[in-house]
């Protein structure tokens, strides 16, 4: 077999959101962001981290670029605090915020990286929660609309591909089902649906917007990927899958690709009352944006499993591994339909994340045989706990070794007929995990810096240097 290729113009990239690296939480008359305010609740995160400082890359965005142009990265994929720009979440326009990502951009450019920009990576202002409760309330859709256009306008020619939302389904899921993230809501399950529809059409009017201001522009949603397997060929454990995969992956991937949620999904829902009210105007106006995006965004990290849930079996949501103890996290379920139970077939990371290499390939070619959308991979990574040696180093084969199994399955994918267009690890330096703290790491380069602080000093582990041949030679040397 001849080797695999990626295609000449690969975008090897690496990504990161505002709220995890920036820091600088309240200057420059940024305003606060609900995550500003959350992170304040005792216990809500790991030893009570937050990214308040994060890993300074505000203030040190120059020496983490030279970093990246170092490593060869074609594109570095960000997100826009909207509350950096927009103190308020609407009105008038922060200048100093806006000059931070004139530079950002301009720095990326200066070194031929292509900027990735995502417009919303769960960090809204908290004005607007305050106003109308954020997403919680259609106002919502006009705000950001006018958040997405003046990005749009201020940047069509710099910035070619744009993400309009980071993982709906993360955000809203732990939001208003698990209480995990802001506004922190338990089992809100109608106002979830309700809340999730504002965003698709929040999404929709950027889409739109979008293509009016730059028509050969490229633009997206990243959707938080979790293909799923039937425990084995037993009916009940097949149509678990089936209905896991319409509740929990098709709801949100095929608003962004036909502009409709699965029917027989939206009917269970309907019957319980907690269906979206979807009028006609929202119907046509996600189909006609549904028509216009350029690719799929896929954030990838683990498969589920998928096994039949009698009435009177697993309620849970699953308690969350947070602190790197392998073993803490718990089975969820729903009732009646569907548990997630462990893949024996398959090793875990210290946050008992399933690592599944092939399962890339598998949402690839799920998304291409389903909505035959070329596809952006804007997050894959591995969480780790990395060593700092004595003079500097971070010896992290595992993190390599995750990486280049994966990479090998999205190079089978292309094989196969996926049309791929980026290839974007989670993350470039290591970063606050929202829940999980500074520990669980993620990074091409270590920032030193743990809970209680730290230098923020940047040391390139062995994968920079790994990482740094595979956009040399466009994959050909894993
Ligand atoms: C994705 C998010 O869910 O996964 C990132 O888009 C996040 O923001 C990443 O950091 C890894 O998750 P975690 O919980 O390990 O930080």
């Amino acid at each position: 077999m001849d080797k695999l290729q990626m295609p000449a113009n690969f975008l090897w990239g690496s990504a990161s959101a505002a709220y995890q690296i920036e820091g600088a939480y309240q200057e420059d008359g940024k305003g606060l962001s609900n995550w500003d305010e959350f992170v304040k609740l005792p216990g809500k995160t790991y030893q009570n981290s937050t990214g308040e400082v994060a890993v300074d890359h505000y203030h040190r965005f120059k020496e983490d670029v030279a970093l990246m142009a170092e490593m060869g990265l074609k594109t570095y994929r960000f997100s826009i605090s909207w509350a950096r720009l927009f103190p308020q979440g609407r009105g008038e326009v922060n200048q100093a915020g806006l000059a931070f990502y004139e530079n950002l951009i301009a720095e990326c450019l200066a070194y031929g990286i292509e900027p990735m920009v995502t417009l919303y990576h769960w960090d809204i202002p908290q004005a607007l929660e305050e106003a109308y409760g954020g997403w919680e309330s259609p106002q919502v859709i006009q705000d950001y609309l006018d958040y997405a256009h003046f990005l749009f306008q201020h940047f069509k020619d710099k910035v070619n591909y744009w993400i309009t939302i980071n993982e709906q389904n993360i955000f809203t899921t732990f939001g208003w089902m698990t209480a995990l993230h802001p506004p922190g809501k338990l089992q809100q399950e109608k106002l979830f649906y309700q809340v999730n529809h504002h965003v698709f059409l929040a999404h929709a009017q950027a889409v739109i917007a979008f293509k009016e201001i730059m028509p050969n522009g490229k633009i997206g949603a990243s959707f938080a990927y979790s293909p799923s397997y039937a425990l084995d060929c037993d009916p009940k454990n097949a149509m678990s899958k089936l209905d896991f995969d319409d509740l929990k992956n098709f709801w949100w991937m095929d608003v962004y690709a036909y502009g409709r949620y699965p029917k027989s999904a939206y009917q269970h829902l309907a019957k319980k009352g907690v269906a979206p009210v979807v009028s006609e105007a929202d119907s046509e106006l996600l189909v006609k944006a549904a028509s216009k995006i350029d690719f799929m965004g896929v954030n990838y990290y683990q498969t589920t499993v998928c096994e039949y849930n009698p009435l009177d079996g697993v309620a849970s949501t699953g308690e969350m591994n947070t602190t790197g103890k392998k073993g803490t996290n718990q089975i969820s379920g729903v009732p009646g339909i569907y548990k997630n139970p462990t893949n024996p077939y398959l090793k875990t990371t210290d946050w008992d994340w399933t690592i599944d290499p092939m399962g890339l390939r598998y949402a690839c070619k799920e998304i291409t045989s389903r909505y035959n959308l070329p596809i952006i991979i804007s997050e894959n990574g591995l969480g780790a706990f990395d060593e700092l040696t004595a003079d500097h180093h971070i010896h992290d084969d595992y993190r390599i070794d995750y990486l280049a199994q994966h990479i090998k399955e999205l190079m089978i994918a292309v094989e196969e007929g996926s049309d791929i267009w980026a290839y974007c690890t989670w993350s470039f330096t290591d970063l606050l995990s929202w829940l999980n703290g500074y520990q669980k790491r993620y990074g091409f380069v270590y920032v030193d810096r743990s809970e209680s602080g730290g230098s923020l000093d940047r040391y390139k582990k062995d994968s920079f240097y790994w990482y740094k041949e595979v956009i040399a030679s466009n994959g050909q040397s894993i």
